[in-house]
């Protein structure tokens, strides 16, 4: 998230773009989801820039409480496999994204999720 006077500047999808090749490249995991608010443009945007597919629409899946009491919102899950995040470098010679990226010390999973949320 930023602030609003760093917007369209093309940070995210610089992030986003190091996120799925760490994630690819060093956790060596298959397949990277994201989720966000249908209504938040900047966010799906950001997803399909970086190649990921939309793969699901929820309706009503995610709860919000506010003053008002609950209501629930829908949410869209975003998708892309590795062999397609390695087809989006070949063609596109983004092999440039980031130069080095620290390795973990360990893996507890072959899949990750992450969020692009407020
Ligand atoms: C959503 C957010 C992370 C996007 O970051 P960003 O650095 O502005 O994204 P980018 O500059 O890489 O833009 C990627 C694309 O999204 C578009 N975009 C970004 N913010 C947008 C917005 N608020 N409305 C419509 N389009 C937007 C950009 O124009 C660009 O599209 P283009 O290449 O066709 O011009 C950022 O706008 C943000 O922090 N928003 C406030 C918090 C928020 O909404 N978080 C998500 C809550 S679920």
């Amino acid at each position: 998230m930023f602030i609003q006077a760093e917007w369209k500047k093309g940070y995210a999808t610089e992030i986003t773009k190091s996120l799925l090749k760490y994630c690819f490249k060093i956790l060596k995991v298959h397949r990277v989801c994201a989720l966000c608010h249908p209504k938040n443009i900047g966010s799906w945007k950001v997803l399909e820039k970086c190649g990921l597919r939309r793969e699901v629409h929820y309706i009503k899946k995610v709860k919000y409480l506010s003053n008002s009491g609950i209501h629930w919102e829908d949410e869209l899950e975003y998708a892309i496999l590795k062999e397609e995040h390695e087809l989006l470098l070949r063609n596109t010679a983004i092999e440039n994204w980031i130069t080095a990226v620290p390795k973990p010390q360990t893996i507890g999973t072959k899949s990750i999720n992450f969020l692009i949320q407020a």
